[in-house]
């Protein structure tokens, strides 16, 4: 393959940022919104909330909150993705009370919103758990949160909820993730005042009201790194557009480990296409700026057929190795044991029937599928729709030979 593609705007922040604007007394118009399921899902449910929501436009959103009197989303609808969490802090923040049942999202392991409730408590809330969460907050009140995991939900989940308390909230121990930094940013646009986001201590202090706003998001990071992954994986030299070479620092650093030459421009990547096979490395997925856990299942995809033998240490989720089951379907070779997998190099894949069983899972059979030999049939991808804007498309346009089929 080879060509130019361009990264869509983030997904995560794209998911914590349309909740986000539930707070605003006015219009919010965001940018670089990409076109995935996920988006999709959510705008349908600030819509059933009463909320005015267009999508016409391609890559924009523009949401007027300023009729909703809902605070009870459906359970149709946030079962169907893990960010419907974010509805609990945008409503908590702009009306003291929301009934939001528990969140969906991809099986990776336990995935727990303790600390997004102990902020909210903190806060003043009261917290009812049943078939739904019930949380209730006569006033907010800013307060000292010390989160006990690093958790990138419950830090911008506190942070809804704080920016219109009433004083001082500081969270400690917060993640540092581009798209915590990119939400902070929205939310300062229409008028929040936050400072410390990208760093460990976040302080807001709370204000009484929030504007309208016109905002662009910032390129999706997983989407740069799956596309750093495709290029060294099928040895095409592919320029890679609208990213930002910094957050990807971590993957960088693993693909030179690995033999790759990695050009960083101002907004492009471009990984230098190597005749060899890759060589064999280490991973461990740690929160950022380390080696993100959503690309360690596409990076999984290149180290099957790296030469050498292959450890990655999932830290974060404990269930995140279920796709090599399907790998190896494909001829892969690995073993895993609790959160450690060792993935034996093999020189070819080759492509029969698998099936995607997460988002980023289904991400690493599209790069095996690409790498191996004769035709690779991935069914389940509506878990790949939820985050990747028009993946076929772009495939297609670099010269792969793939193809959307009704099974
Ligand atoms: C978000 C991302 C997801 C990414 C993950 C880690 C969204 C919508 N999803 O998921 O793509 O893989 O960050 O970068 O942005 N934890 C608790 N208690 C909590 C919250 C989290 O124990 O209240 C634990 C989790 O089980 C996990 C770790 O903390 O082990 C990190 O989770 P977190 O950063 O919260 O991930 P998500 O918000 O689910």
């Amino acid at each position: 393959m080879h060509g130019t593609v361009s990264v869509s705007g983030a997904k995560n922040a794209a998911v914590a940022i349309i909740p986000a604007a539930l707070l605003s007394d006015g219009v919010c118009v965001i940018d670089n919104i990409p076109q995935i399921e996920d988006v999709k899902v959510l705008a349908e449910t600030l819509t059933s909330l009463g909320a005015q929501v267009d999508l016409s436009v391609p890559g924009q959103i523009t949401i007027d909150p300023t009729k909703v009197q809902c605070v009870c989303p459906s359970e149709a609808l946030t079962r169907k993705m893990r960010a419907s969490y974010y509805l609990m802090g945008a409503l908590l923040g702009r009306f003291r009370h929301a009934v939001v049942p528990p969140p969906g999202g991809c099986y990776i392991g336990k995935r727990p919103i303790d600390q997004h409730l102990k902020g909210f408590s903190a806060l003043g809330a009261t917290i009812k758990q049943t078939n739904v969460v019930e949380i209730d907050a006569p006033s907010l009140t800013g307060a000292e949160v010390y989160l006990d995991v690093v958790s990138v939900g419950a830090t911008i989940n506190i942070m809804l909820a704080a920016v219109k308390a009433e004083g001082t909230t500081m969270i400690f121990n917060c993640a540092k993730e581009p798209h915590v930094i990119d939400v902070a940013n929205f939310l300062n646009n229409m008028g929040a005042r936050i400072k410390g986001a990208g760093t460990d201590v976040i302080k807001i202090q709370g204000v009484k009201r929030l504007r309208s706003c016109n905002y662009t998001l910032i390129p999706d990071q997983i989407e740069t790194g799956t596309w750093m992954i495709i290029a060294a994986a099928t040895r095409s030299d592919i320029l890679i557009r609208n990213c930002i070479p910094t957050h990807m620092e971590s993957l960088s650093a693993k693909l030179a480990e690995a033999g790759f030459r990695v050009e960083e421009g101002e907004d492009t990547l471009r990984i230098l296409p190597r005749t060899a096979r890759p060589r064999a490395v280490r991973v461990k997925t740690m929160v950022y700026p380390g080696f993100p856990t959503d690309l360690q299942q596409p990076f999984s995809a290149l180290l099957s057929v790296a030469e050498g033998t292959s450890v990655i240490s999932e830290t974060i989720f404990e269930q995140r190795f279920r796709h090599l089951d399907e790998l190896q379907k494909m001829g892969g070779k690995s073993e895993v044991t609790d959160r450690t997998a060792v993935i034996q190099g093999v020189e070819k894949l080759y492509g029969p029937d698998v099936e995607a069983l997460d988002l980023r899972g289904g991400a690493a059979l599209i790069v095996a599928g690409l790498i191996a030999e004769g035709t690779t049939v991935v069914s389940g991808v509506h878990y790949i729709d939820r985050g990747y804007e028009r993946i076929v498309e772009k495939l297609q346009a670099l010269g792969a030979d793939i193809q959307r089929v009704k099974a």
